[in-house]
């Protein structure tokens, strides 16, 4: 691949909102959205994480790298959790630079255990920090963007929401949730040219660090997620995307729909699914639905044909 051919992502002129960012995966995001012309509100909890840093808060350090780079930056410590707190933080925006163009939500933490030791505390934490964290900051920032006419979103979702994942019952389902609210989304957002996708990232960080070994650490650095970020919320990036990224590596994961059986109503039709279980999980003829309605539709062709 020769990258000199390549016309450059920039962000010139634009606003981004990356949560999450004094450190890990949001850090590298805001850091090269930076470098590459945007204006970055750094979004991270006010606490200053090792008592180290001169008393600056992990968001403020970030803004000041980004700072001595010749980016600008504001630091905010609103805890995405908070919805009064998430709408002063996009006002901020609003204040210092008049408009919103692209908002990643990546702000989170786990609460790991078996979901018979979960508490339903530790599982709506986690709903509350990963799927309503991203609600609220996406409310907040969507009718600037409907009214501006461009928006760029990424909700950042996990392999195990996508897949599953012992131990993480809580995380999963809120990772998962922000992929129906990316479809749904996606949608709406099309005629205003809202493009909103997911990223489900896989890095070495605070949240990773006890769960890996060393080596493969060393390739799973930030920095070789941030790309697929970018391109996602780039102008001519794509919408309703499911972009897995790690170690440099890059693969799309779909939510998709195979051709089906048609058995009807009648007496044994659960005998005669269990049957053609083979059948039915058949991948030929499968498609990427572009909306739910595709699903009703594909069945109420069905039934018509199998009455001729
Ligand atoms: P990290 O722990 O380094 O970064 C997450 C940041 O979010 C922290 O700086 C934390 O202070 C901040 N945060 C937590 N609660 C917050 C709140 N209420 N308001 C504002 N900020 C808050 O972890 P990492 O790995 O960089 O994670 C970033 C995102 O990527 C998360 O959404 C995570 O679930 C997701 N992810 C990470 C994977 C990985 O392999 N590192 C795998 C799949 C998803």
């Amino acid at each position: 691949m020769n990258a000199s051919q390549l016309a450059p992502i920039r962000f010139d002129n634009q606003v981004a909102i990356v949560t999450g960012a004094g450190g890990g995966l949001g850090r590298s995001h805001a850091l090269q959205l930076a470098a590459r012309g945007a204006r970055v509100v750094v979004n991270d909890l006010g606490v200053a994480r090792d008592g180290t840093g001169g008393g600056q808060s992990p968001a403020e350090r970030v803004v000041e790298e980004i700072r001595a780079a010749g980016g600008q930056a504001i630091a905010s410590a609103a805890s995405v959790t908070d919805p009064a707190a998430v709408e002063q933080m996009v006002a901020q925006a609003m204040r210092e630079w008049g408009r919103v163009d692209i908002l990643v939500n990546n702000a989170g933490f786990l609460r790991d255990r078996s979901f018979s030791k979960m508490s339903l505390d530790d599982f709506r934490a986690i709903v509350d920090v990963h799927l309503m964290g991203a609600v609220y900051c996406t409310k907040a920032v969507w009718e600037i963007m409907k009214q501006q006419n461009y928006g760029r979103i990424v909700m950042t979702t996990s392999s195990s929401g996508l897949f599953g994942n012992f131990g993480q019952a809580n995380y999963g389902a809120a990772k998962m949730a922000l992929v129906g609210l990316m479809q749904t989304l996606g949608i709406e957002g099309e005629k205003y040219d809202i493009r909103v996708n997911c990223l489900a990232p896989t890095a070495a960080t605070r949240m990773t660090e006890e769960l890996m070994g060393a080596d493969a650490l060393a390739l799973l650095t930030p920095e070789s997620v941030t790309p697929g970020m970018l391109w996602l919320v780039s102008r001519d990036g794509p919408n309703k995307t499911v972009l897995c990224a790690g170690a440099g590596t890059f693969s799309r994961s779909h939510i998709t729909l195979t051709d089906g059986i048609h058995i009807g109503e009648r007496p044994d039709a659960a005998e005669l699914l269990a049957a053609n279980a083979a059948r039915l999980a058949d991948r030929g003829g499968e498609i990427i639905p572009a909306a739910g309605f595709q699903q009703s539709q594909m069945e109420v062709t069905k039934a018509r044909e199998a009455k001729g």
